[in-house]
């Protein structure tokens, strides 16, 4: 009993937070797969490297990206989308793996979401200073299945408003191995990352990785 008391006491946060209606904040779930998770990310960009797109209005984002899974999510001058075929390399994105497959189906489970079955996993590199501005994520067909999102290396500042983009947003700080769901009632919700602060992180060093998992059709 009191080694179980002491261990609450060095994580004073609640691990299963509600942020919204439908959206729950899974404090430290990926933590205790977290090398396999490094591992995985490490093969997938050695196969589809990072890289910053450009968005529809010419601009080029300040957040690396990549994907995995049947298809992946890109943008370019034509607009966004999802696509089974990595437009660098003109081969399919690798697949994803199953333990991030597990992850996600276990994560969105504890936010109410049973079965989710996730064919994207778009993979997130912020470096210090580079943001997220405020966006929904409207680009999958099936709206029923929630967003999962992962959160690996230096700590992030998560915005979550409502539906409108002018409504207020909550700040949320992300640490290493936290997860995020969102579905239902806050699938449309507006979101972003504040600018990353710098620092280094043990496993990661400069940079913060995030996997989103999404379902999208
Ligand atoms: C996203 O909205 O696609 C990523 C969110 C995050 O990096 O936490
Ligand atoms: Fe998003």
């Amino acid at each position: 009993m009191t080694g179980d008391l002491f261990d609450n006491v060095a994580e004073a946060q609640p691990p299963r937070e509600e942020i919204a209606e439908g959206a729950v904040l899974l404090r430290g779930f990926a933590k205790p797969i977290e090398s396999e998770l490094i591992a995985a990310v490490r093969a997938i960009v050695v196969q589809a490297p990072f890289r910053r797109m450009t968005t529809p209005g010419g601009y080029q984002m300040s957040v690396a990206m990549t994907n995995c899974g049947e298809c992946g999510w890109i943008t370019d001058h034509t607009g966004y989308r999802y696509d089974p075929i990595d437009p660098r390399s003109d081969v399919p994105w690798p697949a994803m793996p199953p333990q991030f497959r597990d992850l996600a189906r276990r994560a969105a489970e504890q936010g109410g979401f049973a079965g989710f079955a996730p064919d994207a996993c778009l993979v997130n590199r912020y470096e210090p200073g580079t943001r997220l501005s405020l966006h929904q994520d409207k680009d999958e067909l099936d709206y029923s299945a929630p967003i999962v999102s992962v959160s690996l290396g230096l700590p992030a500042i998560f915005l979550f408003g409502g539906m409108a983009r002018s409504d207020k947003t909550r700040r949320f700080r992300l640490v290493h191995g936290d997860v995020v769901v969102w579905g239902g009632p806050s699938r449309l919700a507006y979101h972003g990352v504040a600018p990353l602060a710098d620092g280094e992180h043990t496993l990661l060093g400069r940079q913060r990785i995030n996997l989103t998992f999404r379902r999208t059709r």
